[in-house]
């Protein structure tokens, strides 16, 4: 019973089981009482043709001409006259009244009837018709007719309601195999890939099963295999270039820290390789502090404190902050905010997430070229905005570049020093004052970073 198509299969099983046999139940009773009523009725309309006959020409010959109709297998006629002897029987034998044992007083009123209609449990169903033909002569004629013919008639229908039966379990089978065909082999396909997928094997190779639920099952996997793998390579990457990262200052460290050991060294030179040493060492602490700040993100253990201020001296010390970096690099940078503007938010955080947004703007832009920081307010929330005129990002990379470790083209990366943190500990801060970030960036003409909070 593990398997989903067996399930299936025996929910199926049991379903169309009670529907068929309700089904069955209802043509069966349905045939059979029809076939009995037709058999009623003839019975009816012969006993009273035979009595109509008798009526008009009631004579001995009349009588024998009616018995002699009647000499059948199926068929007996017998005619009572009103004292109840018979004059007139297609039952040589006598055997039916002597079985019946049936006697005019039995009948009562002047229609026609049936009087035995057990056509289940007796040999016969009988008819009963009254005639009248004048004082003397009066009585009844009795029409029999045998039950065999329903009863064949009966069993013939149950043979045929158990070959349906049966025709419907091997349809039955046959719906319970491409179940397990349609259903039960991708889904297998599917167990083992994940099994793989589990294993650290990405390679998912799995067949294309349309647009179903298990081909939606089987696309999400696919994702799912090229998600884990890119993943997997990006730890390596940036593991690689955290080596990198650290490696370069400590490199600097120890060469500059044995040559400010070196007793000839004069106070000047000895200054600048210390230096030197302060700088890299403040580098790395700043490295390590963004590493940081990622891991407890991912734990969730900060907290965000929002408070009401003004947006203008806000950004203006930010703008204060890096318009130096901006200079070395001749980039333009403005700063577009009306004094009255309000923003409600965590101000280090918030100066967190403008930092590194400003410090893309400035790492991703070319030389004399421009970049614009801007605050409005929209529908109620305060905008910002940081829009850079430099080299862009490939549109099927944007979805990406929120997560954590990941940079476009690693090697441009490279060059440009970044590590792929600073994106996703803006969105995490972002995320966690509730608010949004949106991203448009054309390849080659620029990006526009909006964060709504
Ligand atoms: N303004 C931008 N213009 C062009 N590309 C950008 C811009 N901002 C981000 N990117 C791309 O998105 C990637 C992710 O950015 P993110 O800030 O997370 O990492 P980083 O700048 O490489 O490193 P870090 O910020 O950790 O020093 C970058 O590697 C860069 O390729
Ligand atoms: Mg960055």
């Amino acid at each position: 019973m593990n398997k989903i198509s067996t399930k299936l299969a025996v929910c199926f099983f049991i379903v169309v089981l009670i529907m068929e046999s309700l089904l069955m139940y209802y043509l069966h009773q349905n045939m059979i009482n029809n076939r009995v009523e037709e058999e009623f009725s003839l019975l009816l309309a012969n006993g009273a043709n035979h009595r109509d006959v008798l009526i008009e020409n009631y004579s001995d010959t009349t009588i024998k001409h009616i018995v002699l109709m009647e000499k059948n297998e199926k068929r007996e006629v017998m005619i009572i006259d009103s004292t109840g002897s018979m004059i007139g029987s297609s039952d040589n034998s006598y055997m039916l009244q002597e079985e019946y044992q049936l006697s005019v007083d039995d009948f009562n009123g002047e229609k026609d009837y049936i009087v035995v209609s057990d056509w289940r449990s007796l040999p016969y169903i009988i008819s009963v018709h009254p005639y009248v033909v004048d004082q003397n002569r009066s009585g009844v004629v009795l029409m029999f007719q045998s039950t065999k013919s329903i009863n064949q008639m009966v069993d013939d229908m149950n043979l045929h309601f158990v070959i349906s039966g049966i025709i419907g379990l091997i349809v039955l089978f046959i719906i319970y195999a491409l179940l397990s065909k349609i259903l039960t082999r991708p889904l297998i396909r599917m167990k083992e890939a994940t099994e793989k997928l589990s294993k650290g094997d990405f390679e998912v190779n799995l067949p294309n099963l349309g647009s179903d639920e298990l081909g939606d099952l089987s696309n999400s996997i696919h994702k799912l295999a090229k998600d884990l793998k890119r993943l997997k390579n990006e730890r390596n990457e940036f593991l690689a270039s955290i080596a990198h990262e650290l490696n370069t200052p400590l490199t600097y460290l120890i060469g500059y820290s044995k040559v400010a050991k070196r007793e000839d060294l004069s106070d000047k030179d000895r200054k600048y390789y210390l230096e030197i040493i302060g700088e890299e060492s403040n580098r790395m602490k700043e490295l390590m502090k963004n590493l940081l700040d990622l891991a407890r993100m991912d734990e969730n253990t900060f907290t965000i404190s929002k408070e009401h201020f003004l947006a203008k001296p806000f950004l203006e010390n930010i703008y204060k902050f890096v318009a130096p970096s901006f200079e070395i690099k001749k980039i333009k940078l403005n700063l577009v905010c009306k004094s009255n503007l309000h923003i409600y938010a965590d101000a280090l955080r918030l100066e967190q997430i403008i930092l590194n947004l400003l410090d893309n703007a400035l790492k991703y832009s070319n030389e004399n070229s421009e970049v614009c920081l801007k605050a409005y307010e929209k529908d109620g929330s305060t905008v910002i905005s940081v829009i850079d005129t430099g080299i862009g990002i490939p549109s099927n990379e944007i979805e990406f570049i929120f997560e954590k470790l990941y940079r476009v083209e690693k090697s441009r990366s490279r060059a440009y020093g970044g590590s792929g943190i600073g994106l996703a500990v803006v969105k995490e801060l972002v995320d966690a004052h509730g608010g949004t970030i949106e991203v448009e960036s054309k390849i080659g003409q620029g990006s526009t970073f909006k964060i709504t909070i």
